[in-house]
């Protein structure tokens, strides 16, 4: 064996590229191990490693969240990583160079922090805007998400880090999201669900993780659709890891195609596995072929050899100002950001034109960079859009900022730099944070440490310690009843100046990790505090076995008045040459481990949108928002930008969009809604344990086109700074089912700046037996043209566009007949069309082979 000197060369790249140990080299290690080795390497040994084997040169992998930022294996806000635009964003951009780029972003971070498996990209489709993970995954076409994903996995893993393809397979809701049984039939699941894991496997990735959720009716984990098609049909040689704790069971689990659950240590595999497989009841076979592909993937990433090569920071810091990464993470908030109306071409706005800016809006101030849940990581610096705004107006006009509503009632961590917290201290050596102490049975203290926010999700373990508590000096802005509030599971309390206010055991009453182990619920007192007096306050939580270890201090201002800031609100949009209002969601409202109850903005922001146009024709309004939201108010605003969770520099990306610096480059990923009633695939509400998707592939759009009804901005809109005449379309007259082709498609940039366009192409079977009645999306290019300037974006169209899984015959089956394309900017705009003749026997497709020969 010589993998070692095989990895070492691959840390840059080629680590990826298979050039590692065979098959037999493979199989000579797993000769090496016995049974217990072998089942042990299966479990994890900690939340994010697996265990190490020195006999055979294994060191241990490190596995690490997620798709918009590197945490690496602690969850610690003293441990910052680069805080991408989340993935809805990244979609927008319909630019597989950008994701690539942005994949190789992720790639670095995770080599600085050691971390071999990235859990990204989720795959997972926007069936319903109501779901919690929507700013997760990509968006509601397959198309799309498997394109976006395996340019992401392409970019990661050249990298020499291993990609995830999660959650496979139909986890697009979070409602039960442990248990519920998804009921999809197997045209749809083969067309739509399991498309962009298709194409993930086609681009290399890795590693697989399976769902928590059933698939008509077997659990992700023991599901034989890993099996087939994953492993057997697609070809994937990587293991599959479980969803953290979707290993809920021994035999099942074990015998199925499931490889290494995740996390430990313990678990059914851990206790029971090495049993089972003595007494006959899981195949040997199985055993090592599951060894097998983790020794594949370790080898892979450098984690097998003679030493095995350890992680290290090799790469420039990348989070100072200026750097590099900083560059691109700006440049791609402006690619995904939407422009979806810019009535009288309000935007750009002219900085030489303005004296003065008012910026309206909590989100203006308080940004939400990313989506809640497992995704989190922790900036090491942010920029608002308030920030991005006056750097960019910084001695040419004057810019205000009034929040526009009052403070929320809602309790937020401790945190001295958000700007609408308390200022808070730690008591002992008086710096900003908090004092995290972990005390014994008896109260003494065993370890005392200094953290940055009161949102504690993994203290330090220290033997025998039965209690966390969080100690600060915080001083109130304003005075009145405030809201305090401790955060866990278990025996609670709070006290305030020495006072306890709050004492009582709150058990656990969920076993989704996001709501035991991320964020548990708040209890909360109301007390009245001084403007400007510092006052100690002390949460603390009792640690039982079973209940994680999470622990939140968190306050929430008294309430304030809400027509006293709107009033203010108002007067400085009235008073400025134009106004920016910036509204969103709340951790709240949008996080994984929930879905959405309704579409509607929270918090009154809908009137606050509403006071402002009327007091300032010349408003700007920018959502912040993972998914879509109602938009009651869009035909009064005259321009509308989609920012979504734009990643740590979204204040300088939006201020280069604002002021004309940079195109909005994005076009929606997904349909939205002019109102929650019109959505024809909303309710995600299983019944009796089972979500149906009775809609079939008709999701998004495609449910919009079948309804017959218009949605507000559909799947594939976004208008740039430039306009665009498109000219002819020029497609084969008569192509071979199941192989690629091309289609060109000319327009003219007839704007006044250089832009770049999204030209995409759609197609419906017209006499094509079983297919859908109406379009879906087949194929898209980007063009970039100056003023007057005319090109040819040239639309590769797959082979998969003329077949049709056929649920008779369980496989592919090319369908010839008259295909109608039809090409444009989104899937309600299309000028362009064409009957194509899809010629050649019916039947068996020609398969995967003979299709990427032909590429
Ligand atoms: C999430 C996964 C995540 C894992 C580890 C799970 O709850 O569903 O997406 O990778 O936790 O944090």
């Amino acid at each position: 064996m010589n993998g070692a000197g095989k990895n070492e060369a691959g840390l840059n790249g080629a680590g990826m590229d298979g050039a590692g140990l065979t098959d037999e080299e493979i199989g000579h290690l797993l000769e090496k191990l016995d049974l217990g080795q072998k089942v042990r390497l299966l479990t994890g040994a900690s939340n994010w490693r697996t265990y190490a084997e020195p006999a055979i040169g294994l060191r241990a992998l490190t596995f690490s969240d997620g798709p918009a930022g590197v945490r690496g294996d602690a969850w610690d806000e003293r441990d910052t990583s680069l805080v991408l635009p989340s993935p809805t964003a990244l979609a927008a951009a319909w630019d597989d160079e950008l994701a690539a780029e942005l994949g190789g972003l992720l790639a670095t971070e995770a080599r600085r922090k050691g971390v071999d498996v990235l859990l990204a990209p989720t795959l997972n489709l926007h069936r319903s805007p109501l779901g919690g993970r929507h700013f997760e995954c990509f968006s509601e076409d397959p198309l799309l998400t498997g394109r976006t994903g395996a340019a992401l996995i392409g970019g990661v893993q050249s990298g020499g880090v291993a990609a995830t393809a999660k959650h496979f397979v139909a986890n697009d809701a979070e409602t039960d999201r442990l248990t519920v049984d998804v009921r999809v039939d197997e045209q749809t699941l083969r067309e739509v669900y399991l498309a962009p894991f298709e194409a993930a496997v086609e681009a290399g990735v890795r590693v697989v993780m399976s769902a928590y959720n059933q698939v008509n009716g077997v659990t992700m984990a023991a599901a034989p659709l890993l099996e087939r098609p994953l492993k057997s049909e697609w070809g994937f040689d990587g293991p599959v890891v479980s969803d953290w704790g979707a290993v809920r069971s021994l035999l099942d689990t074990a015998r199925a195609a499931q490889d290494l659950a995740m996390p430990g240590p313990g678990g059914p595999w851990a206790d029971g596995l090495r049993a089972a497989v003595e007494q006959g009841l899981v195949p040997m076979e199985r055993i090592d072929d599951k060894v097998r592909r983790l020794l594949r993937l370790a080898d892979r990433v450098g984690a097998l050899g003679d030493p095995p090569r350890v992680r290290r920071p090799t790469d420039p810091p990348t989070a100072a100002p200026g750097a590099p990464p900083r560059a691109l993470l700006r440049r791609a908030v402006a690619a995904g950001t939407v422009l979806l109306r810019n009535d009288g071409e309000l935007l750009p706005l002219d900085p030489a034109r303005l004296r003065s800016v008012a910026v309206i809006g909590a989100h203006a101030a308080a940004v939400r960079i990313q989506g809640g849940g497992s995704a989190e990581v922790f900036p090491a610096s942010l920029v608002s859009p308030l920030d991005g705004i006056r750097a960019a107006l910084a001695g040419t006009a004057e810019v205000t900022y009034s929040p526009g509503l009052p403070p929320s009632a809602l309790p937020r961590p401790l945190d001295p730099v958000r700007t609408d917290g308390p200022p808070t201290r730690d008591p002992v050596s008086g710096e900003p944070g908090v004092l995290v102490r972990l005390l014994d049975a008896d109260g003494a203290e065993l370890h005392a440490e200094h953290r940055l926010s009161g949102r504690i999700v993994e203290p330090a373990r220290v033997a025998g310690a039965e209690t966390v508590e969080i100690r600060a000096l915080i001083r109130p802005r304003q005075e009145g009843e405030w809201t305090l509030a401790v955060g866990g599971w278990g025996p609670l309390s709070l006290a305030v100046a020495g006072r306890t206010l709050l004492s009582g055991t709150f058990p656990l009453d969920s076993d989704d990790p996001t709501r035991v182990h991320v964020a548990p619920p708040y209890r909360s007192v109301r007390t009245a505090l001084a403007a400007g007096e510092e006052v100690e306050v002390v949460a603390r939580r009792g640690l039982a076995p079973g209940t994680g270890v999470a622990t939140i201090l968190a306050a929430a201002p008294p309430p304030g008045d809400a027509a006293t800031a709107l009033a203010s609100a108002v007067a400085a949009a009235r008073d400025a040459d134009a106004a920016v209002v910036v509204v969103g969601t709340t951790e709240e409202s949008e996080s994984e481990g929930r879905d959405r109850d309704t579409l509607g903005l929270p918090d009154g922001q809908d009137a606050l949108i509403r006071a402002v146009v009327r007091a300032n024709p010349r408003t700007v309004v920018i959502l912040n928002t993972g998914g879509p939201v109602a938009l009651p108010w869009r035909a009064e605003v005259p321009a509308l930008l989609l920012a979504w969770f734009p990643g740590q520099e979204a204040g300088d990306g939006l201020a280069d969009v604002l002021f004309g610096r940079a195109e909005p480059g994005g076009r929606l990923p997904t349909t939205w809604a002019a109102a929650e009633e019109d959505v024809p695939v909303l309710r995600i509400r299983p019944e009796r344990g089972r979500l149906h998707y009775a809609e079939g592939p008709f999701i998004g759009y495609r449910a919009w086109l079948r309804s017959g009804t218009s949605p507000a901005y559909w799947f594939g809109h976004g208008l740039g700074y430039t306009g665009w005449s498109y000219g002819a379309m020029e497609a084969p007259s008569e192509v071979i089912a199941g192989r690629p082709f091309d289609v060109r498609i000319r327009l003219r940039n007839t704007g006044p700046r250089r832009g770049r366009e999204v030209v995409q192409l759609y197609a419906a079977g017209t006499s094509l037996t079983g297919e859908p009645p109406v379009r879906r999306l087949v194929g898209y290019a980007a063009v970039v043209a100056d003023p007057g300037e005319e090109v040819v974006a040239v639309v590769r169209v797959d082979g998969r566009a003329t077949e049709r899984w056929s649920v008779e015959r369980h496989r592919w089956e090319t369908v010839p007949g008259e295909l109608l394309l039809r090409g444009g900017r989104s899937a309600g705009d299309l000028p362009l069309s064409a009957v194509i003749t899809v010629s050649g026997p019916p039947g068996r497709s020609p398969g995967a082979a003979t299709e990427s020969a032909l590429r």
